[in-house]
């Protein structure tokens, strides 16, 4: 019977070698799976005389458990290792200071904070946000805005035009928000109310124009609102936005093709110390330009002058961030540099609103 005494000495060789349980698992397969070395003997009873049956089918068996046992045996060794050996290498060690979260760690950039507080304060007035696309026909950004074709305004807006069409036309970077108004006016029946925060662009760069910017436009359209709506509108906007009990404002007489009368605001501040402080002093700083809608823009438009009325109002809002935050270099914004980015900017989880406090 030394056939079966050394496949047992193998075989608890084999398992003894076993570094691991899918090592340990082979051996086991290769012994009593189907096709085992184990099972290959056990197959061998049925042919066997009664005598030899009970010899060495005994020693078979319990060739057979004592294989099995063990494998056994050696799984316990084996998990315990492995066990011990993950325990080894994934310590945790609980002493140590927590990871910043990247929502301590990431800035919102001035002006996208700046875009949500003025969106917050015009969504209390019952302002909805309209927006255009930054590549515009001239039709748009001039054409139904009463810029007649070759005059000077045009030309004033340094604008960036692309390659003409086959047919002539050209597109280009729209070089104010205003053509949003256009759209909206297209698009939606009065009452109208809407504010298009959005990037615009013109060929201009120094320190305090670079050649994409951002504006928010305001329209108001119905039968009603009056030049009177449109100061207090604008008034509570400055108030919320600034922060302040009170705003002084003056509105100065000026000229844009798609208002009439046209104005541009001023706000009055106090310069004198190292900040710019609102509502008090004697300085008073440009921050809009406005104006009732003019009727070339509502009849481009398919509204009747007779019937609907309304103002509107542009505001850039870089540098009324830079105003409220205290930046001196438009440049800057354009950067993308982080360090400026931590100074500046805002905690992504602050958000902005009236109740809880714009820039808190
Ligand atoms: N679109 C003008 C600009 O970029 C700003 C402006 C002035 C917009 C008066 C208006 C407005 O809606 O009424 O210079």
């Amino acid at each position: 019977m030394s056939d079966i005494d050394d496949l047992e000495h193998s075989l608890r060789a084999a398992i003894d070698a076993a570094a691991d349980e899918a090592a340990l698992e082979a051996v086991r397969v290769g012994a009593l799976g189907k096709k085992g070395s184990v099972s290959e003997l056990l197959k061998t009873l049925g042919a066997m005389s009664p005598d030899d049956r009970k010899t060495r089918g005994a020693a078979i068996n319990a060739l057979k458990d004592g294989v099995g046992e063990a494998l056994a045996a050696r799984r316990v060794v084996l998990k315990e290792a492995a066990l011990s050996a993950r325990l080894a290498v994934e310590t945790v060690d609980v002493t140590l200071p927590l990871w910043p979260s990247p929502a301590n760690d990431g800035r919102i950039h001035p002006i996208s904070q700046v875009t949500d507080e003025l969106t917050a304060i015009f969504a209390d007035m019952g302002f909805a946000v309209a927006e255009g696309p930054d590549v515009e026909s001239d039709f748009y950004n001039f054409t139904a805005l009463n810029f007649p074709e070759g005059h000077p305004a045009r030309e004033m807006h340094d604008t960036f035009f692309f390659s003409p069409k086959e047919d002539g036309a050209r597109h280009l970077l729209r070089t104010h928000t205003s053509p949003v108004q256009v759209r909206t006016m297209l698009s939606q029946k009065p009452p109208i109310r809407i504010i298009a925060p959005g990037r615009t662009y013109r060929c201009d760069s120094d320190q305090t124009h670079t050649p994409m910017f951002h504006q928010v436009e305001g329209l108001v359209i119905d039968e009603t609102s009056t030049i009177g709506t449109l100061k207090w509108v604008l008034e509570e906007f400055c108030k919320a936005f600034f922060e302040v009990p009170d705003v002084e404002m003056r509105f100065r007489p000026s000229f844009f093709p798609f208002t009439e009368p046209s104005m541009e605001v001023d706000i009055r501040c106090d310069r004198s110390g190292s900040e710019v402080k609102f509502g008090e002093g004697n300085d008073w700083l440009e921050i809009l330009g406005c104006g009732m809608v003019h009727p070339n823009v509502l009849r481009a438009c398919g509204l009747d002058p007779d019937r609907y009325q309304g103002f509107a109002f542009g505001m850039g809002i870089d540098r009324i961030a830079m105003l409220k935050y205290g930046m001196n270099d438009l440049r800057a914004f354009f950067d993308a540099d982080v360090r400026w980015l931590k100074h500046y900017g805002f905690r992504p989880l602050d958000l902005p609103t009236l109740f809880g406090g714009l820039s808190a």
